[in-house]
């Protein structure tokens, strides 16, 4: 690593010089970048490790018996153990993917197709990402399974008495989000997990704002499947990764057939390749692979722990500026202790899209939508709120700044939202 010092004390400073893009200046001000729960910026470390494979070692990767071929391999599947000892998982129990929504329509396709018959169901919660329900729903309507949805309390945490009672149907598959990109909420997926299970579900856990943002341990929490996005977490866009338990990836056909996933092929049939590449069908996405290991080289420097920490002080300082604000609505647990480093909010008389477009004046960038979870803006009873999102590399200047900035918001609409 080039600037970052490795420090008792958390220096975001370090931390910022590492990233080329903060150096921005967006509308005449600094970008304050505050929509890491979309993407997070990439540090100089992983765009490096992205250029330096493309000049010095691009050649395709598992079968070649070139110097190339076989450097590539190996900086493709030292990433994948970085990888997964990132989440306390075994290499071979990682298949990358595109994304965690590839991740969940693997699950879906790869294990949902095989096992869910008429009538089976599968227990969702409110808080789920788009991601987490449409896969789900496609497989519901080709097996027959049924979807049931455990609601959120008007806190933003998980009903338990309602999941419960979703497990007394028996579920085939629980599949439910590590933390909520809308409320931040961190769901207690070790217990879930384990009440689940007991209950003979399979456990998937959509980890995408979970693994950049806390210590994950899959062995740990017991889920079956796990699925995460690098994009989220300094890595480039299109690699993410499936975590699942061995059995099941050896249980499992694969989702996509094609090259490298065989082992070998006649007339009639073919035969598979061993875990993971049986699941990794045709050149798989090696340069930004080689990318996310960096990535976690990264954070692992930094410390995962270090970098909860730095946003929960982060969140409790906007939660508690926001408090007083009575024309503002806060989502999700109030205690920053029981939620990942993001808010979203709304003025009650400004749409959230007028307020991010004025933030971005300010060179704030914060999001505004439905954030894929119209589930959520049902129970919210709103069509989209605003949301400002951590990550490793903000400031409590900057959480300041946003604060202040919200008061043009105000000034531009006026309290009533010039009504
Ligand atoms: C909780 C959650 N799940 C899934 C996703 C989907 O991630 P991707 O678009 O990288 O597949 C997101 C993206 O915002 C998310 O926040």
């Amino acid at each position: 690593m080039t600037s970052l010092q490795v420090e008792t004390t958390y220096n975001v400073e370090a931390i910022r010089a590492d990233f080329p893009i903060l150096q921005r200046r967006i509308n005449g001000h600094s970008l304050i970048y505050l929509d890491n729960a979309a993407t997070s910026q990439k540090p100089r470390q992983v765009i490096d490790a992205l250029v330096h494979y493309y000049e010095y070692t691009n050649a395709n990767v598992h079968r070649g018996l070139h110097t190339l071929a076989e450097e590539a391999t190996v900086a493709y599947e030292a990433a994948r153990a970085k990888v997964a000892r990132f989440i306390g998982a075994e290499p071979e129990c990682v298949v990358f993917t595109r994304n965690t929504t590839e991740a969940i329509n693997l699950v879906a396709y790869a294990w949902g197709l095989a096992n869910l018959k008429p009538g089976d169901q599968i227990v969702l919660s409110e808080m789920e990402h788009h991601s987490n329900i449409v896969p789900w729903q496609l497989i519901a309507r080709l097996t027959g399974a049924q979807l049931h949805y455990v609601p959120f309390t008007p806190e933003g945490e998980l009903d338990t008495e309602a999941f419960e009672e979703a497990l007394r149907r028996e579920p085939k598959l629980v599949a439910i989000t590590h933390v909520s990109n809308v409320l931040g909420t961190i769901n207690p997926v070790e217990e879930l997990t384990r009440e689940a299970q007991e209950a003979g579900a399979k456990v998937l856990i959509d980890g995408a704002q979970a693994a950049p943002h806390k210590p994950v341990d899959v062995t740990q929490i017991g889920c079956d499947f796990y699925a995460f996005s690098g994009h989220k977490m300094l890595a480039p866009t299109g690699i993410g990764a499936l975590y699942a338990r061995r059995e099941l990836l050896e249980q499992m056909e694969p989702f996509m057939g094609g090259g490298s996933m065989i082992r070998r092929v006649t007339h009639e049939y073919s035969t598979w390749a061993d875990i993971p590449t049986k699941f990794e069908a045709g050149t798989p996405n090696i340069a930004d692979g080689v990318a996310f290991g960096a990535a976690v080289d990264y954070l692992q420097q930094v410390g995962i722990q270090a970098i909860q920490q730095h946003e929960q002080q982060l969140t409790a300082e906007l939660l508690h500026l926001l408090e007083d604000e009575e024309d503002i609505v806060i989502y999700g647990p109030r205690d920053p202790k029981r939620r990942c480093g993001l808010v979203s909010f709304n003025f009650k008389h400004v749409h959230p899209h007028d307020v991010a477009q004025i933030l971005d004046k300010y060179g704030i960038a914060i999001r505004a939508g439905h954030h894929c979870c119209q589930l959520i803006m049902r129970r919210l009873d709103v069509t989209a709120t605003a949301r400002a999102s951590f990550y490793l590399y903000n400031t409590i200047e900057e959480v300041r700044a946003f604060w202040k900035a919200l008061r043009e918001v105000r000034k531009v609409f006026g309290k009533y939202g010039g009504r």
